[in-house]
Order: C-alpha cells, then sequence, then structure tokens
C-alpha cells in the first residue's frame, strides 16, 4: 500500500506559525512520526508540501496509478479551491481530509470545506497526531 501526505500552504511555516493554534511542532517533526507508522503499518509513504494550488493539483493527478490514496491537509485551499475538489472527483483517488486546528470551532469561513464532498472523511482538532490518525483511516479504508 502506498500512500501520499499532502499539505497546502504554510504548512511549511509549522512550529512557528501562529503556536496558539498549531503547536510547536515542525513539519518535519510531522514527517518523521508518519514515516514511523508508515513502517510499523508496511505503508510506503509519500510526503510533500506546495504553496502552490496547481502544484498540489498536479500532485493529486500523479498519485493516480502511483498511489492508493491521500491524506490531504489542503490549509486554506479548502476553503476556496473548487479545482482541488474537481481534482479529487476526476481521478477518484480515496481522500482523508486533515486539519490540525478544530476548523468548525474557528471563524465560520473555515467552516466551509470544498473537499469535505469528495473526501472519505474528515478529521480535524488533534493537532499533529492527527496525521496519525489520517493514515490510520485510511489504511483501514484501504484495508477493508
Ligand atoms: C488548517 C486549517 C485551515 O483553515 C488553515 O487555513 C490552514 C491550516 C489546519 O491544519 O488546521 O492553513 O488546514
Amino acid at each position: 500500500m502506498h500512500i501520499l501526505i499532502l499539505n497546502g500552504p504554510n504548512l511549511n511555516l509549522l512550529g512557528t506559525r501562529q503556536p496558539e493554534i498549531y503547536g510547536h511542532t515542525t513539519l518535519a517533526d510531522i514527517e518523521s512520526s508518519c514515516r514511523a507508522l508508515a513502517e510499523d503499518l508496511g505503508v510506503e509513504l509519500d510526503f510533500l508540501q506546495s504553496n502552490h494550488e496547481g502544484v498540489l493539483i498536479d500532485a493529486i493527478h500523479e498519485a493516480r496509478g502511483t498511489c492508493d490514496g491521500i491524506v490531504l491537509n489542503a490549509g486554506a485551499y479548502t476553503h476556496s479551491s473548487i479545482a482541488l475538489m474537481d481534482a479529487i472527483s476526476s481521478t477518484e483517488m480515496p481522500v482523508v481530509e486533515l486539519h490540525l486546528s478544530n476548523i468548525h470551532a474557528r471563524e465560520s469561513f473555515r467552516h466551509k470545506s470544498w473537499i469535505a464532498p469528495v473526501a472519505i472523511g474528515q478529521i480535524c482538532g488533534f493537532g499533529p497526531a492527527g496525521y496519525g490518525l489520517a493514515i490510520r483511516a485510511l489504511h483501514g479504508h484501504l484495508s477493508g
């Protein structure tokens, strides 16, 4: 099984970005714990971050044929990108939507997700631990 963890804009700044919301864990820390879990589960992992919508769309297209599913933290594109939603429906990739923060408990513009209608499910509010939960959820879905 091969899983892509795809991270959108500003997530490269984790660790220093609004730590009161996102904590002090860096994306590199998150990547190493994802890799440790993937090894335990016998899963192959690709881990990518981009600040550019088109790069994220290309990554979803490329995942078709190379990966079995995607854990997607699309950052603010979650709330704006119909193009990302279309990329998921067009490729029919199984996607677990992920957010560190509880988007439903924040500003109202964060309550809308264009990813949710095309995702298997959504995990939010558990900080960096959410990545592990999302990998386990996707692994369970793909094994089922
Ligand atoms: C986020 C939540 C989004 O609303 C925000 O724009 C982000 C991060 C999260 O992981 O909590 O960039 O996706």
